[in-house]
């Protein structure tokens, strides 16, 4: 087998992030502005390429593939590009196949996703309430997602709820959210706000709420225990005694994880980024274009590539919002 993939700070890169489309049907605020120009179709890659890219970094000892966009599931085609990735959970080379989705799909899809071989999804849902809904997404609408989130846990996923914490937006639901994705036994996860996109237009820097302040409000009511479990990602949990539910963390800001990074992330065009908030990245389109049939060139890419990862993000409030640096829209990434 060739050698796995490791970084200079040697962490092992075994989770690849893949935007498939950097179209959503909705206009989330922290994430992209109301009128966004999309790249052409001749730019981003194809399903076929899509596939070259994972399988290539499969064999490279990528065991996990989370799916993202935009919205994953409205690139044309997407089930094709899923179905033909399970051949590698059925080799077991890939331990997970799963995606982030904004749920809106999920009635028409989550039967076949499931048959595809994806067990667990992300679904975001920052509010209960269908006006603040319609609000933080712009152009969502809540109970479309939320008939998506039943369709997804009646086909048998395991759903997780990604909630951006927003001060001043969804601080006041932190309970109710809580009580019903546990009476929904489904995980919650609570994400601090990252400065990308239009951060002038919007008043992130009022909005942002550090999770520490989130987690003291919990343990006003709850007992909590930290639980040493990760999922593969940057998530730290809890779980609130009383209850049994377990809550995520994931602490960009106030709990740099950088130093167990072990992920890079593909764009939709071919862009490999090697951290969520660095300008680090690599083309492996060219490499991949130039070399039909032959991963050779794209393998060699991948792994120049990874040598240049960086330590860590440098994402500071205070900073960041005068210079305004990380203009990069989280929809290109992937999240
Ligand atoms: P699981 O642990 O498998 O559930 O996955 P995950 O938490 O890695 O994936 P998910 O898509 O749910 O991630 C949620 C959000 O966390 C992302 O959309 C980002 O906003 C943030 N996030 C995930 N990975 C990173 C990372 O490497 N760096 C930073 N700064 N934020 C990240
Ligand atoms: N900060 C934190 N999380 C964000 N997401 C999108 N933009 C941001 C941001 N600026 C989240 C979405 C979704 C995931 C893909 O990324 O809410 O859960
Ligand atoms: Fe779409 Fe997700 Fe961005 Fe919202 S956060 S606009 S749902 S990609």
């Amino acid at each position: 087998a060739p050698a796995p993939l490791v970084d200079p700070f040697q962490r092992a890169i075994s989770y690849l992030r893949v935007s498939v489309t950097d179209r959503c049907d909705f206009r989330c605020v922290y994430c992209m502005s109301e009128n966004m120009t999309f790249l052409p179709k001749a730019q981003l890659l194809t399903l076929e390429e899509l596939d070259v890219m994972c399988s290539t970094f499969i064999r490279l000892g990528v065991e996990k593939l989370r799916i993202t966009g935009g919205e994953p599931l409205v690139r044309k085609g997407i089930m094709t590009f899923f179905d033909a990735m399970s051949r590698h959970l059925d080799s077991g080379a890939l331990r997970e196949l799963t995606l982030t989705t904004n749920g809106s799909q999920l009635e028409k899809f989550a039967p076949d996703l499931a048959a595809a071989g994806v067990r667990r999804i992300n679904v975001s849902l920052d509010t209960l309430d269908d006006a603040k809904f319609a609000q933080i997404t712009r152009w969502g609408r809540l109970p479309q997602v939320l008939r998506g989130i039943e369709a997804a846990q009646k086909a048998g996923l395991r759903v997780k709820i990604n909630a951006v914490a927003l001060k001043g937006f969804n601080e006041d639901e932190l309970f109710t959210l809580a009580a019903w994705c546990a009476d929904r036994d489904m995980d919650l996860t609570f994400i601090e706000v990252m400065p990308m996109g239009d951060i002038g237009n919007e008043d992130r820097l009022d909005q942002y709420w550090p999770l520490r302040d989130l987690r003291a409000r919990l343990a006003e009511r709850f007992t909590l225990t930290d639980l040493a479990e990760r999922t593969g990602g940057p998530a730290r949990y809890v779980r609130l005694e009383e209850t049994g539910q377990k809550i995520g963390f994931i602490t960009p800001l106030t709990h740099n994880f950088c130093e167990s990074c072990n992920r890079v992330r593909l764009t939709c065009t071919g862009e490999l980024y090697m951290c969520l908030g660095q300008e680090d990245m690599a083309d492996l389109r060219a490499p991949l274009r130039a070399n039909p049939g032959d991963t050779e060139a794209l393998e060699d890419a991948i792994r120049a590539a990874i040598r240049l990862k960086p330590k860590g993000h440098d994402f500071d409030y205070s900073r960041q919002v005068v210079d305004g640096k990380m203009s990069r829209h989280m929809s290109h990434t992937g999240g």
